[in-house]
């Protein structure tokens, strides 16, 4: 099991948590499995401490959002880690007293689930911080995009994070919390064929997602939530990985060039990339502190909004 939270000595819960270590990815039938601690059924958090209730989206091993969840955890915060794929939440689930659930940002019924749960152990507390983590990476020119494969990046990068602020919104109004949004600085750099001309969908979604949170920060800041983005540069994550059998369609304007954007999408853009844990603390301090800042990640910024 992990390190010992400095705040989760105090439970405030009414469940006694078991002596042995748990496995988080047991189900049920399983031996050992225990109603209590299943991750999509009870967490075992209470909603009558200062704790700030935590919900990050994407939390799969080696990304962004699996060193979130540990840097607020680090920090004392009850966390709520999601994935699309609970298996895949290995780091976090080594992790004392995290809740882990089950949310597909595109499929309305998952977030409504994940929801439901929070809702049920915030209680009036509500959710003091949402992290907008998850999206998917992508790399093609303008030109030769698949035009059904944009539609599903749209869903993830743009819909997903639109439907999971709106289902979580009630609660972040209860807690006057804060919606975070992770960009990237891919939405403000255009580089012709190797830089992010060939991030164009990713680029182009990303910024809108910012569009979309600078609307939320004047329609929530009636109700007491701030909206923070963080505009994030280039760090260690699974974001180069995915591009193995990566290729241009026949016809492409930029067949001679195959072999450079391959290698761009791969991670083969010579810059530094920040170390995962290190970006998250970072980015932790700066949210819970509500303080624009320094960015992180190589070429990043961070902004937010407050009272
Ligand atoms: N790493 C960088 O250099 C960099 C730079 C700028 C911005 N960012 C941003 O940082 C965030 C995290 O990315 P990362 O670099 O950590 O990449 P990553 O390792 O690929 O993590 C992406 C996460 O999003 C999840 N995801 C994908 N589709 C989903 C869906 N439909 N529902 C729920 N979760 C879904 C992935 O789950 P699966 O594992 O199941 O696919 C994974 O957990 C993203 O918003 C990305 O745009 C990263």
């Amino acid at each position: 099991m992990g390190d010992t939270n400095p705040e989760s000595t105090t439970s405030t819960t009414e469940t006694t948590p078991p002596t042995e270590p748990y496995n988080r990815n047991l189900r049920p039938g399983d031996e050992g499995y225990d109603i209590e601690w299943d991750p999509n059924a009870p967490c075992m958090y209470g909603s009558s401490d200062a704790k700030p209730n935590v919900l990050i989206t994407g939390c799969s091993d080696g990304g962004i959002g699996s060193a979130l969840a540990r840097a607020f955890w680090d920090r004392g915060c009850h966390v709520y880690a999601t994935a699309r794929d609970l298996g895949k939440m290995q780091a976090v689930s080594s992790i004392d007293n995290v809740c882990m659930l089950a949310l597909d940002v595109t499929k309305p019924e998952s977030i409504k689930a994940a929801a439901a749960v929070v809702e049920r152990q915030a209680g009036d507390r509500g959710l003091d911080i949402l992290v907008n983590n998850a999206a998917r990476n992508r790399f093609m020119p303008v030109l030769d995009e698949d035009l059904d494969a944009v539609r599903d990046t749209f869903e993830v990068n743009y819909v997903g994070p639109l439907a999971v602020t709106q289902a979580f919104a009630p609660l972040l109004i209860k807690a006057k919390g804060t919606s975070v949004y992770i960009t990237s600085i891919a939405g403000y750099v255009t580089t012709p064929y190797m830089g992010s001309n060939c991030l164009g969908v990713y680029s182009g979604l990303k910024r809108a997602l910012e569009m979309l949170a600078e609307t939320l920060r004047l329609e929530l800041r009636p109700f007491g939530v701030d909206v923070m983005e963080i505009v994030t540069g280039a760090v260690r994550s699974n974001g180069q990985t995915y591009f193995g059998d990566w290729a241009l369609p026949d016809g492409s304007l930029y067949k001679d060039i195959e072999p450079v954007v391959k290698h761009r999408a791969q991670g083969g853009d010579g810059l530094p990339r920040r170390d995962t844990a290190e970006y998250a603390a970072a980015v932790v301090d700066k949210i819970l502190s509500k303080r624009t800042g320094a960015g992180s990640g190589t070429g990043s910024w961070l902004t937010w909004s407050g009272a």
